[in-house]
């Protein structure tokens, strides 16, 4: 056995000294070469601590005189095994990007399997196994990976938010202590935050080292970033288990979700460019263009009736929409929100001939369609529950949780509702030709039960096995995950999952800092992002037609307001946007996603950049009122610095965004310059009105 295992990928390299008897971290970070069989340099010993050396152990153990949080912790009846002692027993390395360390405490009867791989684009993923090797029960507390940030790491930058504010930035310097984000909602959470990180001071959207990870799970999480006197800060992610939830029968085995970690030396978009390569280079990435939307919701709301619909489908087509998608309000008894989820069958009341009629005509009219369900849900106010009142998920005790938006969650792990929702749901894509399900789940379950346990975990599990079988069944139909917007944003319902709802808030300048940290992890293909009502429905801001396209248009783009009401004008220029996005999408979903640093936080430059260089397309947008007189100089980052590039302004030109008429003069004209030059020489903008945008395209000549 080596005593050492390099992995190299992408710009990052990965070294564990396996020499001794735990496996220790001696780099995670920029790429350092070949290294031949390096190991941990040995520290001093420190005063008034374990006369060991310290080194940062993979898995941290307090066996090991770490006094930090313990990756593992648990025992036995009787407090039995509280602190085991698991050393390496085997290491098996693959190849460069994938290998196995296994670990043993025979005493404590436990065994810990750790996989990681380094993919090619330098995204690095850890999980353990955990096996219960003895003779009783093993009660698992927690089970974390923990990653070291290395040199400089001196501040934190996580997201946090709630219900139509999803994914703001919040930032700190790391101290000694623990910095802890606990997400107890029984669904990902309208605060989680796609991504930890951690980096040097100051770093930026461009610059500075930054590590970064996220846990793909959905249920119950803890992150954490701990200092301790010990040394760097180290990065926890954990699923979190209710008292009880986890306990290991004899041989019995928990395996944790993947953490996905991204180093990178240029700021959080080369953490960014990370995943998202890692992400479209998965099989089961949506492969096809990704469909212009029409959704219904804040169109009509409850109020379904075919006529509406109809007109609604044939102002879709004339606008260019290639997929309707029918929301919340077709089954049973639903004419509003206090009844009817779980029962799952269409309302011969509104739809007498079932939705036969509005599929066809939308297929008649070139679209796909799209269907809005919640099936982890019910109302008490529904037939399914009146037959089966013990399928709600609750606490026991003869006590039902509180209420949320008037449903409950009905009980997956129970394998006869597991079956009914599987049935109901089956039946549905098999009677209607439906492409695309929009798969809702709108509330916290803080008291998730079954039979009187916890199982958060266990139904999150079923839960994906439901998504994993229906789409076994129909293999074409996508899904996308909503959870009253962005409550359920992470990389493992997007492994069965085509892509996200990032926010119910449509408001396109909320949306551009939602959207913005949502693709800080995601893709820009895999986040929905539709074009809103003028007014905002939840904000009740007034923003132009061109503000809301263009925030729009870096996503997997949709509409979501009642085009009914539209006039020549609006119907005009939405149908221009329409066409942009056509136009741009292939670059948009396939190139780098980039962000100026701008100095005036007002204003904002970002944009898509192809892989090869050879074109562009950027939004330069005016978030608010700024203290100088006009925007001055900004550059283009992310270009081919010795290609030429025309720079265009595309959109809007059918009104206007500008503060004054007397803009810079390449924006009328267009301009050509070198990457290199629009790098840092800039171009000056014009002054944009507030929460006023311009499309900007650049091609290479
Ligand atoms: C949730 C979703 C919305 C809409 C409604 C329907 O709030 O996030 O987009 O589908 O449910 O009830």
């Amino acid at each position: 056995m080596n005593p050492s295992i390099t992995m190299r990928g992408g710009s990052v390299s990965f070294i564990l000294d396996v020499s001794a008897s735990t496996p220790v971290v001696v780099h995670w970070g920029a790429d350092v070469g070949d290294q031949g069989d390096l190991l941990a340099e040995v520290g001093p010993i420190a005063h008034s601590a374990n006369d060991l050396p310290f080194r940062q152990e993979l898995l941290p153990q307090s066996s090991s005189g770490w006094r930090g949080r313990p990756a593992l912790e648990g025992h036995r009846p009787d407090g039995i095994a509280f602190s085991p002692r698991l050393v390496t027993t085997d290491v098996t390395v693959a190849d460069q990007g994938h290998c196995e360390i296994t670990m043993a405490d025979a005493a404590a009867g436990l065994s810990l399997n750790i996989e990681i791989a380094l993919s090619e684009h330098g995204m690095l993923r850890i999980r353990h196994t955990l096996n219960n090797d003895g003779e009783t029960d093993y009660a698992l507390l927690t089970l974390a990976t923990t990653l070291p940030a290395g040199l400089g790491a001196a501040e934190i930058l996580d997201l946090s938010g709630r219900w139509c504010r999803e994914q703001h930035p919040q930032r700190q310097s790391v101290h000694q202590g623990t910095w802890l984000r606990e997400y107890r909602h029984g669904r990902t959470g309208h605060d989680a935050s796609v991504l930890t990180a951690v980096g040097s001071r100051g770093f930026s959207d461009r610059s500075g080292k930054v590590w970064a990870t996220h846990l793909g799970s959905s249920g119950n999480r803890a992150t954490s970033v701990e200092k301790t006197p010990l040394g760097s800060p180290i990065i926890g992610n954990a699923e979190l288990f209710a008292p009880g939830e986890l306990s290991l029968a004899p041989g019995g085995s928990y395996t944790t979700p993947w953490t996905y970690a991204s180093y990178s030396a240029n700021g959080i978009d080369g953490v960014s460019e990370v995943f998202h390569r890692f992400l479209r280079s998965r099989p089961n990435h949506p492969s096809s263009i990704r469909p212009v939307v029409l959704n219904t919701w804040e169109a009509v709301y409850f109020d379904h009736n075919l006529e509406g619909l109809l007109q609604l489908a044939e102002r879709a087509q004339l606008l260019g929409v290639e997929r309707f998608v029918l929301d919340d309000g077709w089954f049973l008894n639903r004419r509003d929100d206090t009844r009817g989820l779980g029962d799952w069958v269409v309302d011969d009341a509104v739809w007498p001939h079932g939705l036969a009629p509005l599929i066809s005509e939308v297929h008649a009219r070139g679209m796909d369609f799209g269907l809005w369900v919640e099936p982890e849900m019910v109302n008490e106010d529904s037939d399914v529950i009146r037959e089966h009142p013990d399928w709600i998920s609750g606490p026991g005790l003869s006590r039902i949780p509180e209420q949320w938006r008037h449903q409950q969650c009905i009980d997956l792990v129970n394998p006869q509702a597991w079956t009914y929702v599987f049935d109901r749901l089956n039946a549905l894509l098999t009677d209607n030709d439906i492409a695309y399900l929009k798969w809702d789940q709108n509330r916290d379950l803080t008291e998730m039960g079954h039979a009187g346990s916890p199982s958060t975990h266990a139904q999150t599990l079923a839960a994906y096995r439901l998504m994993d079988e229906l789409k076994r069944a129909h293999p074409h139909v996508e899904i996308e995950s909503c959870s009253s917007g962005g409550a359920r944003v992470d990389l493992s319902v997007l492994e069965r999952t085509d892509r996200v709802w990032a926010s119910d808030c449509n408001d396109a300048l909320e949306r551009h800092t939602i959207q913005r940290w949502t693709q800080s992890v995601l893709p820009p293909e895999l986040v929905g992002t539709h074009v809103g009502p003028t007014h905002s429905h939840t904000t009740k801001r007034t923003h132009s037609l061109s503000f809301r396209a263009i925030v729009a248009m870096f996503g997997h783009f949709g509409i979501e307001w009642d085009v009914r009401e539209l006039d020549d004008a609006a119907v005009a220029e939405l149908s221009q946007a329409v066409s942009l996005y056509k136009a741009h999408r292939a670059l948009i979903h396939s190139g780098t996603s980039v962000h100026a640093d701008l100095v005036d936080p007002s204003s904002s430059l970002n944009g898509v950049v192809a892989e090869d260089g050879s074109e562009a397309l950027f939004a330069f947008a005016s978030l608010s009122t700024s203290s100088d007189e006009t925007p001055g100089m900004v550059g283009f980052p992310g270009l081919d610095a010795a290609s030429r590039y025309e720079v265009r302004v595309v959109f809007p030109t059918l009104s206007s965004p500008y503060a004054h008429a007397h803009g810079p003069e390449w924006v009328p004209k267009g301009i050509t310059a070198t990457g290199a030059y629009l790098a840092e020489v800039g171009l000056p903008m014009p002054s944009l009105h507030p929460e006023h945008a311009i499309l900007i395209r650049l091609v290479a000549v």
